[in-house]
């Protein structure tokens, strides 16, 4: 358990500096009742913490919105950093639309639903009377600061000029229908939409490769966040592996451990249960297991494969200059 934490203060956009807390460490415990610190965002209501755990794409924050915390500048919220929002606790519901004037979609979510706004779609958040939102989010911010740079990629500053403010990515589907795709290159499954209401009970198909079952989120054409859900059956584990893009682990239900080590690194172990995350580094050497019980655990893993495989892919670097 990471407690160490240290107060920092971050500049945002031009003009203003904002405090926050964060914590530092690769596994957090149980989100539902880790500490968050009020924080004035633009004006809006809410509390935040922050987790630096080294990952340099992409970044994990919890937030809690209070009843009422957003609503008093509708439509202000939107960005061109793609982001993975999974509610850790509460109730209510999300509105999103691609921009002034076009359909509003509302989703009710609450623990155990997962969500993401399309890139620069607006969004608010609208918390039942009496209650609140707490999510998880992981977002592309590291990754889109260094292409075009932090201020521009957060998107607060509704005044800036950057071309890209105007882009609002196009969704292939009705964003109200959800979408299960039978088996892929990647997955035994996908599940394709703008948000899942409960992943805790979402069939999974059999996924041996993964030492249990398992289902893929393909979410909001995101082309940089992937997702996917694992089921480990008591008495599995999924076999020590490594990969080239970096991934966060939360804790849907269930008791399991986790090792990580590299060449350069000695081995951690995390023992892990319900709500809590762990990050995994590029490259390096992991193992999940199922630790006790008769339950089986499941967790939800979001990474950055996409974007990976894509800066990997001379097709897709070079498709306007090949073949001429
Ligand atoms: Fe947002
Ligand atoms: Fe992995």
């Amino acid at each position: 358990m990471s407690t160490n934490y240290q107060v920092v203060k971050e500049r945002w956009t031009a003009d203003e500096e904002r405090v926050h807390y964060i914590y530092a460490g690769k596994c957090f415990k149980d989100l539902k009742t880790h500490p968050v610190h009020p924080v004035n965002l633009e004006g809006w209501e809410c509390s935040r913490t922050s987790f630096d755990t080294g990952l340099e794409a992409i970044k994990p924050f919890l937030a809690e919105v209070p009843y009422g915390g957003h609503r008093d500048i509708p439509g202000r919220h939107k960005h061109y950093y793609e982001a993975f929002v999974y509610v850790v606790s509460g109730k209510g519901t999300i509105e999103l639309w691609k921009e002034e004037g076009s359909q509003r979609y509302r989703f009710p979510y609450h623990e155990g639903s997962v969500l993401s706004p399309p890139l620069n779609w607006h969004h608010d958040h609208f918390p039942d009377k009496g209650s609140f939102i707490r999510y998880l989010a992981i977002i592309n911010v590291p990754l889109m600061g260094r292409l075009i740079g932090r201020d521009q990629a957060r998107g607060f500053d509704l005044t800036t000029g950057h071309p890209l403010r105007n882009y609002a990515r196009s969704i292939p589907y009705d964003p109200e229908k959800v979408v299960i795709e039978k088996r892929g290159d990647d997955f035994p499954a996908t599940y394709k939409g703008v948000w899942v209401e409960d992943l805790g009970s979402l069939p999974l198909s059999p996924w041996p490769e993964r030492g249990g079952l398992g289902i893929g989120l393909e979410l909001s054409a995101n082309t940089t966040i992937g997702a996917h859900v694992v089921e480990l059956p008591p008495g599995t584990t999924r076999k020590p592996h490594r990969h080239y893009y970096e991934s966060f682990l939360y804790i849907l239900s269930g008791a399991g451990y986790t090792r990580v080590w590299s060449e350069k690194t000695a081995e951690e172990r995390y023992e892990w249960g319900a709500g809590d995350l762990i990050a995994i580094p590029v490259n390096t050497w992991h193992e999940h297991g199922h630790r006790s019980g008769k339950e089986p655990a499941r967790y939800l893993e979001m990474n950055s494969r996409p974007i990976m495989e894509k800066m990997m892919d001379t097709g897709f670097v070079f498709k306007d200059s090949i073949g001429g």
